[in-house]
C-alpha cells in the first residue's frame, strides 16, 4: 500500500522479470500525479536493443514506450545500460550512471599487485579503462565471437597475463558463458588468480557453478540485482545522482 501524494517521488526498481515491470507500472500509476525520479538499476531486455531478425520486437524500446507517459515531467536514471542507444527511446531526461568506480574500489581492497584489467570484448573496454585508471593498472581486451545465445568463442589475443592476477570487467554476467570462456583462455595463457567484476549479476541457471569450474578466484558484483555475489552497494551512487539532480 503506497500513498505518495507528495509533489516529488523517487522510485527505485530493477526490472529483472516481467513481474518487476508490472510492479513498476503499478507504482508509476499510483504516483502519476507527482514528479517522478525513476531509478532502474538493472534494466531488463537491454540486450533486445535492436531488431536482430525481421519480425522480432525491439523489447527495450517497447518497455521505454510503456514508461514514457509517467515520466513526462520527471527523469530517469539507468546504470551501465548494456546499449546506451536505448536511452533515445525515453522522452525524459535520462542519465546512465557508471558503477565501475565502485567495483574498482572493491578490487582495490583486495590488495592485488601488478594485476591486469581485462575486458572480455570491445564492448566493455570503456569500463576496463575506467577501472584501470581508478586502480593505476594496465588494461587490455579479448576478442569475442558470439556463436549463439549461450555459446561464445574467443580468439587468442596478445595479452601479457603470465604469472599475473587478472580482473575481468563486464557490464553483466548472464549465462556466464562469456566469462567462463575468458577465464579458461586467460588461465591457458598463464594467468595467476582470475577475478570477475560485473555491474549486473544476472547469473541465470548454473552460471556461478560454471564460473567456479572455470577456475575463477572470486566474483564481485553490485546489488543492482540481489544475488549472493552482490557485495558492492550502488546506493551511495544513486543518492549522489539524485541529490545533484535536485
Ligand atoms: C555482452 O555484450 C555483454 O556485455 C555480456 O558480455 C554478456 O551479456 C554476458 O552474457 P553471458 O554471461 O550469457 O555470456
Amino acid at each position: 500500500m503506497v500513498t505518495p501524494l507528495e509533489d516529488e517521488v523517487v522510485i527505485i526498481q530493477s526490472t529483472a522479470t516481467d513481474q518487476d515491470i508490472v510492479y513498476l507500472l503499478q507504482l508509476l500509476d499510483i504516483c502519476q500525479d507527482s514528479r517522478i525520479s525513476l531509478v532502474i538499476p538493472y534494466f531488463g531486455y537491454a540486450r533486445q536493443d535492436k531488431i536482430f531478425k525481421p519480425g522480432e520486437p525491439m523489447t527495450a524500446r517497447a518497455v521505454a514506450k510503456a514508461l514514457n507517459p509517467f515520466l513526462e515531467s520527471g527523469n530517469l536514471f539507468l546504470m551501465n545500460i548494456h546499449a546506451p542507444s536505448i536511452m533515445v527511446h525515453f522522452q525524459c531526461q535520462t542519465m546512465n550512471l557508471d558503477a565501475t568506480p565502485l567495483l574498482a574500489e572493491k578490487i582495490g581492497s583486495l590488495g592485488l599487485k601488478d594485476a591486469v584489467i581485462i575486458s572480455p570484448d570491445k564492448g566493455a573496454v570503456a569500463m576496463a579503462k575506467t577501472a584501470a585508471s581508478c586502480l593505476g593498472l594496465e588494461c587490455d581486451y579479448l576478442q569475442k565471437t558470439r556463436l549463439s545465445g549461450t555459446e561464445v568463442s574467443m580468439a587468442p589475443k596478445e595479452v601479457n597475463v603470465k604469472g599475473r592476477d587478472v580482473v575481468i570487467f563486464d557490464d553483466m554476467i548472464a549465462t556466464g558463458g562469456t566469462m567462463a570462456t575468458a577465464i579458461t583462455l586467460l588461465r591457458q595463457q598463464g594467468a595467476n588468480r582470475v577475478y570477475l567484476a560485473a555491474v549486473h549479476p544476472v547469473l541465470t541457471g548454473s552460471a556461478v557453478l560454471k564460473l567456479y569450474r572455470s577456475g575463477v578466484e572470486a566474483v564481485l558484483a553490485t546489488d543492482t540485482l540481489d544475488k549472493g555475489v552482490s557485495t558492492v552497494s550502488v546506493a551511495p551512487m544513486i543518492a549522489k545522482a539524485l541529490r545533484s539532480n535536485q
